[in-house]
């Protein structure tokens, strides 16, 4: 009897630990093999799994005036003065700094007009990360295709 109670609560105590661990999810690990894969599959073109992530942030949220190659071409691009620049052949994009900057605080932020807006408030740390991952690969994507 004493035995078995001790196992039924063996038991009870692993379900409850499992439980707990799949709740609160233990941060994945770079090596799993699951997340690799999804992240293989996220990746566009020759983007790393940030930079991908990033472009996906910047078609939702900036392509309207920077255009979905971010040449500056946006579909509100010429209601615009000054227009926003081709980031593919800007040299402000090398610097991670200025880009946080600009994402975060705006355009003005950095002694500019005050047309590209701020997202301090509304995007998360992460994703202004992975958009700065994205507007950096541009100088990259240039120098291999002339
Ligand atoms: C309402 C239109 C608009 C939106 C939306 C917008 N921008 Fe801009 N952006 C501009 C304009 C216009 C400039 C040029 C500002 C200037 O030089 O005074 C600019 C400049 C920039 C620059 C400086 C680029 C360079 O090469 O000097 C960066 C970086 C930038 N924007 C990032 C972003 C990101 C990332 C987003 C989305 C999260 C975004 N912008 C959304 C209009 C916009």
């Amino acid at each position: 009897m004493r035995a078995r109670a001790s196992r039924a609560a063996a038991i009870m105590a692993l379900a409850l630990t499992t439980s707990v661990a799949c709740r609160t999810g233990p941060p994945s690990q770079p090596g799993d093999p699951m997340l690799d894969a999804i992240r293989a599959e996220e990746r566009q073109g020759d983007l790393s799994y940030v930079e991908s992530q990033g472009k996906h942030l910047f078609l939702h949220y900036c392509a309207t005036c920077h255009g979905d190659e971010a040449r500056g071409d946006g579909q509100n691009a010429s209601n615009l003065s000054p227009p926003p620049p081709d980031m593919t052949a800007s040299k402000s994009i090398l610097d991670a700094t200025l880009l946080e900057k600009v994402i975060t605080q705006g355009s003005a932020a950095v002694g500019r007009s005050p047309l590209s807006p701020p997202w301090g408030r509304s995007l998360s740390r992460q994703e202004i990360d992975y958009l700065v991952a994205y507007c950096q690969s541009l100088s990259r994507k240039k120098t291999q295709k002339p």
